[in-house]
């Protein structure tokens, strides 16, 4: 199986990617490290922890990641108001106790890929601060890493953020401006193709009593799905995070473009993320050359996706 590192900010969507992540025989997850950004990173340890102990997983390391972006600032964000203020849908579920294991997350993903060359798989589902301080760290860690797969971007549509920004680009920019500039095997699941992954309210009931998470998934949901309605009204949710998951263990459900991307880190566009089509029209030097390409989600089957999360 894949050796794979979840690195997340639960967050209803992160709960779903690593319960389903749990649930895949094709991945061992050998450890999550925390990010602010749909909570605190505090909290987001937290959760990550009670999630492992739902999943009767404890022997899964939680690593805490950063409080703060590359930039110094500290998060000037926090989506309380799409997954509540406890990051599980305002449920107050009972918090398990438990420490995170010692270290930072960057130094847990140095340490994984150096024991683990060639095989480990990084997943980030936040803000990318912590697998920048992870490539700061080990000037050799982009080529131990076998993949980097990012829920993160929006290419060809708005953001959810502003019309420029998706959450997780726009949490540090500067992070993802690393991230897609050193990795030589990054791929990028966006807005693009996670706008177009829907699972309805009737699909959400029908995961209560199903499985052994599926109540508390379906409780979790409501106040997620109630944030749907009311911003893009629809009796829906977004699989953002669960739909990246899906890429590390099956990518062929999706259609990838590949080029160099460049984030925009100023003014009012400050998150956007530009893929370089490598057109022939554009004649002298830009930024984009001599980026690694970044494989980006254009396409995705998604019924087959929505239904792929649901079976897990
Ligand atoms: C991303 O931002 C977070 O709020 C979600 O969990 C997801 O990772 C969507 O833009
Ligand atoms: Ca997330």
């Amino acid at each position: 199986p894949i050796k794979l590192i979840i690195d997340t900010d639960p967050g209803v969507d992160d709960s779903m990617a690593i319960l389903a992540a749990f649930n895949s025989p094709e991945v061992e997850v050998i450890g999550l490290t925390s990010m602010y950004g749909n909570v605190p990173t505090r909290m987001a340890t937290r959760n990550a922890i009670t999630l492992c102990h739902l999943a009767g997983r404890q022997d899964v390391p939680v690593v805490e990641g950063a409080h703060k972006s590359l930039r110094g600032a500290a998060k000037e964000r926090i989506a309380d108001f799409v997954h509540g203020t406890d990051g599980f849908g305002n449920t107050a579920p009972q918090l398990a106790a438990g420490d995170p294991a010692p270290g930072s997350a960057a130094e847990f993903i140095v340490r994984m890929a150096s024991q683990h060359p060639g095989e480990v798989v990084v997943l980030a589902l936040a803000a990318l601060t912590n697998v920048a301080l992870a490539l700061h760290l080990d000037p050799c860690l982009a080529e131990k890493l076998a993949r980097v797969v990012v829920l993160g971007g929006a290419f060809y549509c708005n953001g959810n953020v502003n019309p420029a920004a998706e959450a997780n680009v726009f949490g540090d920019p500067e992070a993802a401006n690393v991230v897609f500039s050193r990795l030589p095997n990054c791929w990028l699941v966006g807005l693009d193709v996670t706008h177009k992954c829907c699972m309805s309210a009737g699909a959400i009931e029908g995961m209560a009593g199903r499985g052994r998470h599926g109540t508390f998934l379906r409780d979790i949901t409501q106040f997620y799905l109630g944030y749907h309605r009311q911003a893009y009204k629809m009796e829906a949710v977004y699989v953002h995070d669960a739909a990246a998951f899906a890429a590390v263990v099956d990518p062929g459900l999706f259609e990838w473009q590949q080029g160099g991307v460049l984030v925009v880190t100023e003014g009012p566009a400050k998150g956007r993320t530009i893929r370089d089509e490598g057109k022939k029209e554009w004649v002298g030097s830009n930024d984009w050359q001599g980026l690694p390409p970044v494989q980006v989600a254009l396409g995705v089957d998604s019924q087959r996706l929505v239904a792929w999360v649901l079976e897990r």
